[in-house]
């Protein structure tokens, strides 16, 4: 399974890959996750990041492209993966398609977790007092939904262009909203 998970800050992607990543026995390959740990090694690419990320704005898409060939040039994704934070622009989605043609690996599917601004912005300050992320504060949360809304919203019309895309519902406890990503990428499930 080859999968990618697009929604906006708070809709659950990170949560719910981990679980599909158990589910699916492929890995998680989360862009943010990856930067964060460049960020608290205090690596040269942390270093570049952190200011950037802190603000809520994207990092370059040839930086994190880098980043994404070097990742997938690991062993572990040649059965499939589970793509969390790439792409957040047409200009990543375009390069991912290459990417992936060039390795042989055709994306299967991208879901899409939808969730209303309200309850977004309610779970990132969960978040951001249970775990103080840097980007939880107030403004960069704001930010991050409009960096969403102008630059990688358009993606998910790239996907359903593809006949690639399942539209689904984030609303909901975390394994009602396991289940729908279940069923929607189970084989033979209609998609686009
Ligand atoms: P990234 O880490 O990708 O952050 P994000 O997209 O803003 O996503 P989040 O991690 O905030 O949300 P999520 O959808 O994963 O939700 P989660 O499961 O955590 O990126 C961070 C930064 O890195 C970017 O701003 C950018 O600077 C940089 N970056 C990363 N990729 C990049 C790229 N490709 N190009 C350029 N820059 C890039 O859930 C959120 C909270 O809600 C949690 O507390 C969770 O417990 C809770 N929750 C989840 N599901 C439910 C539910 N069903 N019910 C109740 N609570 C729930």
């Amino acid at each position: 399974m080859r999968l990618v998970l697009l929604g906006a800050p708070g809709s659950g992607k990170g949560t719910q890959a981990t679980r599909l990543e158990q589910h699916l026995q492929v890995p998680h390959i989360t862009t943010g996750g990856m930067l964060r740990g460049a960020v608290a090694a205090g690596s040269p690419l942390g270093k570049v990041v952190g200011p950037i990320m802190a603000l809520g704005n994207l990092v370059s898409d040839e930086l994190m492209l880098g980043v994404l060939e070097e990742r997938f040039a690991q062993a572990d994704t040649r059965g499939g993966f589970i793509l969390d934070g790439y792409p957040r622009n047409l200009a990543q989605a375009r390069a991912l398609e290459a990417l992936l043609e060039r390795i042989g690996q055709p994306l299967d599917i991208a879901v899409q977790l939808d969730v209303g601004t309200d309850l977004l912005v309610q779970r990132l300050a969960g978040r951001a007092q249970a775990e103080g992320r840097a980007d939880d504060s107030p403004e960069a949360v704001r930010n991050r939904l409009e960096v969403y809304e102008q630059l990688t919203a358009p993606v998910v019309d790239f996907y359903r262009n593809l006949g690639k895309l399942a539209h689904l519902d984030g609303v909901g406890s975390l394994d009602e909203v396991f289940n729908r990503i279940v069923e929607a990428i189970a084989p033979g499930t209609d998609v686009g």
